[in-house]
């Protein structure tokens, strides 16, 4: 094999030992950085010209030949060499290699340092617009089908005991809610990050005068970083990004939760398409909800991703330490398993029907009418609390008698609260309750229908 032109080569005076090369390259996981090593190359090489630190001629060259460079790598014709390490180094010796003399002066004023915390930037704010565009793809087929259950109620639950009833269009509008803070999330971490580092060299900034506003201003970054040092080994914009991830994983494991738990024999809410279920097997009748089981499963490695970062971080000496090449195996495993389980949850969720009719069947069970009852009486001047003991009373005799809130006489309500009159019937049962919820963002048939109109206004300004 022919030997890996090193630019240090002149200072070591031996090869790179055949594990320490395995060990150290980050070429096999950093190539997918090479459209923005290639980019913020350009960007830098425009400016030396401008500063004329090179040529424009030079930066001809410079600019044609990187975007060769970037042809070939995207048509799968460029050969990596893991002895070089990196994809900066792997483009920079490429570049040398095609142009010659010219490219040798593409690294004038800047270190891999400044370099790769350039990359990961460029490369962050667009993955932060393809994970928003995720989340807004899941949360318009979660309104869609929140408008399609807008009038069909199911018991909401506490402590996993049946609680209040509540329109399904409300519950799942309950996550459109959690998905809207990552997107925001990610967004605010978007406009943290966008700085630019370039410019801060290796760790103390540079002898030639570097012109770091043009740098940033051809990258669209809004500002240049403010300290050479901090700039180099600055990676909090990873740490929140795979927290941003982990959040959104956070979310999509309830999701997922709950719908395994929907889609049991036992709830029997939700049936999932069969081209999204597996079988087992052994068991002939099994329709098991493995994608909600993964979605579910792959949440424990963004935060092992989230540890790692963190972890990374904590121990480090100021200026950049090799340490942080690891960030991009996290931020990239954050980013590639959140972005999967969202469409994967998008998917589903546009495969999965309500069985409205066996929610409806059950929805007498379970008292989810108790509370209501209680705020009758407060609306018969009875203060909370005794309305609550009185329902609670009244609750327990029906329990005792197999009865239902609803199915009691006048004569037995009487026999708790004097209070209690005929119009009692319209607090009464699941279907009437919802009906009566009248505060702002309520679980109520109004209340959901408005949230359907106010999300439904805000994609379509999206
Ligand atoms: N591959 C390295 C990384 O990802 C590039 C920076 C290396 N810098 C250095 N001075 N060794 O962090």
């Amino acid at each position: 094999m022919a030997k890996a032109k090193k630019s240090w080569e002149k200072r070591l005076s031996k090869q790179t030992d055949g594990l320490a090369v395995d060990f150290v390259e980050s070429l096999s996981y950093d190539k997918r950085l090479y459209k923005y090593d290639i980019a913020g190359s350009i960007a830098h090489a425009r400016m030396l010209s401008e500063q004329k630190l090179i040529t424009k001629a030079e930066f001809k060259k410079i600019e044609k030949g990187l975007s060769e460079i970037s042809d070939e790598i995207s048509a799968g014709r460029f050969k990596f060499d893991k002895r070089l390490e990196d994809i900066h180094m792997a483009i920079e010796e490429a570049l040398v290699a095609k142009i010659g003399a010219a490219g040798k002066k593409l690294h004038t004023g800047r270190s891999r340092n400044d370099q790769v915390a350039t990359d990961v930037r460029l490369w962050m704010r667009d993955e932060i617009e393809t994970l928003r565009n995720k989340l807004t793809g899941l949360q318009k087929s979660l309104v869609e089908m929140a408008d399609k259950y807008d009038e069909f109620v199911m018991p909401a639950y506490t402590h996993m005991q049946r609680a209040q009833p509540v329109v399904i269009a409300g519950y799942l509008l309950s996550f459109v809610e959690c998905f809207e803070r990552d997107y925001i999330r990610l967004g605010n971490c978007r406009d943290l990050l966008n700085v630019c580092p370039l410019g801060s060299g290796a760790i103390a900034g540079s002898t030639l005068a570097l012109d770091r506003r043009s740098t940033a201003k051809q990258l669209g970054f809004c500002e240049v970083s403010r300290n050479s040092i901090d700039a180099v080994s600055d990676r909090d914009f990873c740490a929140e990004f795979i927290f941003d991830c982990a959040m959104i994983a956070t979310h999509l494991s309830r999701l997922a939760e709950d719908w395994i738990i929907y889609a049991s024999n036992e709830f029997g809410f939700v049936r999932i398409d069969d081209s999204f279920c597996t079988s087992s097997s052994m068991m002939p009748q099994k329709r098991n909800p493995d994608m909600l089981e993964l979605i579910r499963a792959k949440t424990a490695g963004v935060y092992g991703n989230l540890v790692a970062m963190l972890t990374i971080l904590k121990g480090l000496a100021s200026g950049y330490n090799r340490d942080l090449q690891e960030d991009k195996i996290h931020i990239f495993s954050a980013g590639d398993t959140v972005g999967a389980s969202l469409d994967m949850a998008s998917a589903i969720v546009l495969h999965t029907e309500f069985n409205t009719k066996k929610i409806e069947a059950e929805l007498g069970e379970g008292f989810l009418d108790a509370t209501s009852l209680a705020e009758y009486l407060v609306g018969k001047k009875v203060a909370f609390r005794e309305a609550h003991g009185i329902v609670g009373a009244l609750v327990a005799y029906c329990e005792k008698w197999g009865k239902k809130l609803c199915e009691l006489s006048q004569e037995e309500f009487k026999g708790y609260s004097e209070r209690i009159e005929p119009d009692v019937y319209d607090s009464l049962g699941a279907v009437n309750v919802t009906r009566k919820y009248v505060t702002e963002g309520a679980a109520g048939f109004g209340q959901s229908q408005e949230q359907i109109a106010y999300w439904q206004k805000r994609f379509a300004e999206r």
